[in-house]
């Protein structure tokens, strides 16, 4: 090739590769963020980036936009290999016009998104702008609804992660909502559909960008986000972590690891950690230390809806999705926002045919007003629908309590569960035994002399018939008692027996979950 045009190549490509200039990359140092390149830098293997589009520009002419200089039009698009494997990505580079979302800019992700759906791999969001690009006003909202289409069209065939390393403003907080996994960098993202001036001419309530939508705000408060890091660096080693656990696609197996076996210290504490007293609390995740590959669990939305414990393990190397009442916080009951959480996590699990694991402990759904205002019985009746649905391996453990709606809710015989486990601790029952025997036995305990003797007679004799598992395993609603000793090498045996067990459903257009 003649040399003149080699150079006019290299320096178009050094242009677009300066980005919005010195200064406003400074600024983006100063405030601890990383440049878009930097981010796709640290994500690829090195040397596997292929840049898409980089020579994209606006046609914008209104607002003076004839004059604005936007290299790539704000946003970097491509593919490479992500520990050898591909996945696509597209990082918004705020240096640029803010890294807002102008039609041309929207077009270039529509690509790599297209893209990505052809191939069956993964696709990174990494977002860090001023929302839709306001001088080209109808042109950017198409550009986000034809993003938001795309992301529907891709949920449950690719993983789709979104990364929020800045500012998320108005619409631009739904394409991350319709993607599996939101990430979040502590101080530097932030994401809500308006801004503290808007809020405070609406309603006069006073709030910072970080109290309003920064990562504790949506780690701890909405469930928004699925995982949270202190900074950048941390971030990218996350969302590596997560892919591992990941097919490339739903019909592609999860990346392959060798059988390891759990943290020593933990399986040989196994034992003790689900207490014979049913009202003591204890932390499950204990137990998911003991069963699971050492240093295997990732939890997901770790602050959020605490009574429910959901994330990705590996058992003998193969991934599988931990479900988990968390019977340290509020019993272990289920309420509006563990349901919500869980029922997510099921339907993704499914989507993408890992085992669900599912371990039990938990007194029922969380009585009160609260609740039944706030739509338990919708919010509730998404866990029925989530596991019923579910086609993919349900392995259950009955832990201690299983009563009631939330026995059958987390994932019973009855909605489907290939194999369910149970402890000898496990209790089995419609409801807990003070309750049931305080209605089923209310007029003898009232007649007797001493009612307090007489009801707790009542309780250990109802508590002895039905809160055991042998009730349940007389009918085959349990299929095998094990100790906790024993729940490794069985979990790993079910796995081995129902983890590639298919199941047809009838064929429809979609189903109508409750929300
Ligand atoms: C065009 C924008 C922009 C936008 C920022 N810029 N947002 N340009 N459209 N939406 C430009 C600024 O003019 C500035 O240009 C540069 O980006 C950097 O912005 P600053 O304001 O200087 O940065 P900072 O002080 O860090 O503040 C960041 C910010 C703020 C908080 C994000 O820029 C902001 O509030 N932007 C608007 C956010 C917003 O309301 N978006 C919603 C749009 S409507 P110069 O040339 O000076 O460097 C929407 C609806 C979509 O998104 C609906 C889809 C369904």
């Amino acid at each position: 090739m003649d040399n003149d045009r080699t150079k006019d190549l290299e320096s178009r490509r050094q242009r677009v590769l300066a980005g919005g200039g010195e200064a406003r990359q400074a600024k983006q140092r100063k405030q601890g963020k990383w440049t878009a390149r930097q981010r796709l830098g640290a994500l690829y293997d090195p040397g596997t980036f292929q840049e898409l589009g980089m020579f994209v520009e606006h046609r914008s002419t209104d607002f003076g936009m004839d004059q604005a200089d936007a290299p790539g039009d704000g946003v970097v698009t491509g593919f490479g290999q992500v520990d050898g494997r591909l996945v696509y990505a597209f990082a918004q580079d705020f240096t640029v016009l803010g890294g807002s979302l102008g039609e041309m800019h929207a077009r270039k992700i529509h690509v790599i998104q297209d893209l990505a759906l052809k191939s069956g791999a993964p696709i990174i969001a990494m977002a860090d702008s001023g929302g839709a690009r306001i001088q080209e006003g109808i042109d950017s909202l198409n550009g986000y609804g034809e993003i938001f289409r795309r992301n529907t069209m891709a949920s449950g065939v690719i993983p789709q992660i979104s990364v929020i390393v800045g500012p998320t403003a108005g619409g631009a907080v739904y394409s991350p909502a319709l993607t599996d996994f939101v990430l979040m960098a502590e101080g530097i993202g932030q994401m809500y559909i308006t801004g503290p001036q808007v809020i405070k001419a609406v309603t006069g309530e006073d709030v910072t960008h970080e109290a309003l939508g920064g990562a504790q705000t949506h780690a701890r408060k909405s469930g928004v986000a699925h995982l949270t890091f202190a900074d950048e660096t941390a971030l990218i080693a996350g969302l590596k972590r997560l892919l591992s656990y990941l097919p490339s696609n739903n019909l592609a197996p999860p990346p392959a690891h060798p059988a390891a076996e759990p943290d020593a210290r933990a399986a040989a504490a196994v034992e003790q950690v689900v207490p014979d007293d049913p009202n003591k609390p204890y932390d499950v995740r204990q137990l998911i230390f003991g069963l699971a590959d050492e240093g295997s669990f990732m939890e997901l939305q770790e602050a959020y809806a605490q009574n429910m414990v959901v994330g990705f393990g590996r058992l003998s190397g193969r991934v599988v999705a931990f479900c988990a009442n968390q019977p340290r916080i509020l019993a272990g009951c289920l309420d509006i926002d563990a349901s919500d959480k869980l029922a997510r996590f099921v339907r993704f699990a499914d989507a993408f045919h890992l085992p669900i694991v599912t371990l039990i402990d938990t007194p029922g759904y969380l009585p009160g007003t609260a609740q039944e205002y706030g739509g338990i019985i919708r919010h509730g009746a998404k866990v029925l629908y989530a596991y019923s649905e579910a086609s993919v391996a349900k392995i259950s453990v009955v832990l201690r309590k299983a009563y009631g709606g939330a026995y059958l809710a987390m994932c019973s015989k009855s909605l489907g569960a290939d194999l369910v486990l149970a402890l000898p601790t496990a209790e089995i029952a419609v409801m807990g035994p003070d309750g049931a025997a305080n209605i089923i036995f209310r007029s003898e305990i009232e007649a007797a002399r001493d009612q307090d003797a007489t009801r707790k007679r009542l309780v250990a004799e109802y508590r002895n018939r039905f809160s055991s598992p042998y009730v349940a395993a007389a009918r085959q609603y349990v299929d095998q008692v094990v100790t906790a000793g024993e729940l490794r090498p069985a979990l790993v045996a079910a796995l081995w027996a129902v983890g590639e067990k298919s199941e047809d459903r009838p064929a429809k257009k979609h189903g109508n979950i409750p929300l």
